[in-house]
């Protein structure tokens, strides 16, 4: 019987009641489709970090990339300044595992109300490819407080590394500054998996970007999309400014097969595209190396003011579990659990308040668990 090792971070907030979650339905879905999860949990997140000083060591993410797949509950704590964790934890594992495909994909599913008053499932069935590891994600910036400073700032990737010299003078009260780069590599990578999947799709890629104003870094975008759309001649192309594709994610989400976005464009796209399928609550990630280690989570953060009280919708994580599935070799079982969470939704007899329900978000685990039986 074949057997995965799958390292589960819950983290902060409600992350450990989802995870709970997803962890008894992909348990479930293992016995019915004869493979074993050996679980390794993980304490990393505020309180390991308020604990120990650290978030993650480099023995901590070696350890982390040696399982089949990484599963993530949230991170983010009031006790813990914003970006500690955040860049400390999710973009480390990001980074370090050289997750360079963010997948997100944007449907209502059955039972779910779309904001969007006129839209049904059949308008909003989308993906967004958001590149992972480039443009002002780098964390490449500075705080210069003095009148002149210099900076020495260094990008380490897998696939090169970029050294900043930057001496700063400036007349102003104090000021930061935050370096965006994209390379031909990075892009070319990450549009090709984007149009990869459009072929086994609509066969449609809208490119995202501002190459309007931010000229340097998205015409370089542009050109090498371009070179990567001419070894797809089967595949339809669109070039989209981020701020139109905001307004038409909202107004004709039907028009869109496959996205693909720069990083910072695909995290703002994608709470939209969040939104229009009916929350944050049913809304899942995965970081991607089809090469190496990948790692599924929820699109929401750690909601603090839930935690504890069995409200938040385990929907995203379970849907994150059966792309975690799918991705280590599952496909069948993936494709159970999605109707699983299908069929819960359809029946709409057990929902969390953010569906109008007044179910724990461990009766929706247990309710998904028993829409997997076959009858
Ligand atoms: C997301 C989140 C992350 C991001 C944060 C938590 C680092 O917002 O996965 O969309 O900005 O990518
Ligand atoms: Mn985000």
């Amino acid at each position: 019987m074949k057997a995965y090792s799958i390292a589960a971070i819950p983290g902060d907030g409600i992350g450990p009641e989802v995870i709970a979650e997803g962890v008894k339905v992909l348990n479930a879905a293992a016995r019915l489709h004869d493979f074993t999860i050996e679980w390794k949990q993980y304490p990393f997140g505020a309180d390991h970090y308020l604990a120990t000083g650290e978030v993650l060591t480099e023995q901590n993410l070696a350890e982390l990339a040696r399982h089949d797949a990484i599963y993530f509950g949230a991170c983010g704590d009031e006790r813990v300044a914003p970006g500690i964790l955040e860049k400390g934890l999710v973009i480390a594992i990001r980074m370090y595992c050289d997750q360079y495909i963010n997948v997100r994909p944007i449907r209502l599913l059955p039972g779910i109300r779309s904001p969007l008053r006129d839209k049904s499932a059949k308008d909003i069935e989308f993906v967004v490819i958001r590149e992972n590891t480039e443009d002002f994600y780098v964390a490449a910036g500075s705080r210069v407080s003095a009148k002149r400073q210099h900076d020495s700032l260094r990008v380490t990737r897998k696939l090169y590394t970029v050294d900043f010299a930057i001496d700063v003078q400036h007349t102003s009260e104090s000021m930061a500054y935050q370096i965006g780069l994209v390379t031909a590599e990075g892009i070319r990578r990450a549009v090709s998996y984007a149009f990869k999947l459009a072929q086994r799709r609509r066969r449609h890629v809208t490119l995202i970007d501002k190459a309007n104003v931010l000229t340097d870094m998205y015409s370089l975008w542009r050109e090498v999309s371009r070179e990567v759309a001419a070894g797809f001649p089967d595949v339809s192309t669109e070039y989209m400014l981020v701020d139109a594709a905001a307004m038409w994610f909202v107004r004709s989400p039907e028009m869109f097969d496959v996205v693909a976005a720069p990083n910072m464009f695909g995290d703002i796209l994608t709470d939209l595209g969040a939104a229009i399928q009916g929350g944050l609550g049913t809304s899942a990630g995965a970081n991607v190396n089809p090469e190496g280690v990948s790692m599924f989570e929820p699109i929401h953060g750690s909601a603090p003011p839930l935690k504890g009280l069995q409200k938040a919708n385990p929907i995203a994580t379970i849907w994150a579990g059966a792309m975690m599935l799918e991705t280590i070799g599952q496909p069948e079982a993936a494709a159970g659990v999605m109707r699983a969470i299908e069929r819960n939704l359809e029946r709409g007899r057990v929902r969390t308040g953010d569906l109008g329900g007044t179910a724990t978000t461990s009766q929706v685990g247990d309710d998904i668990v028993e829409c997997m039986q076959p009858n």
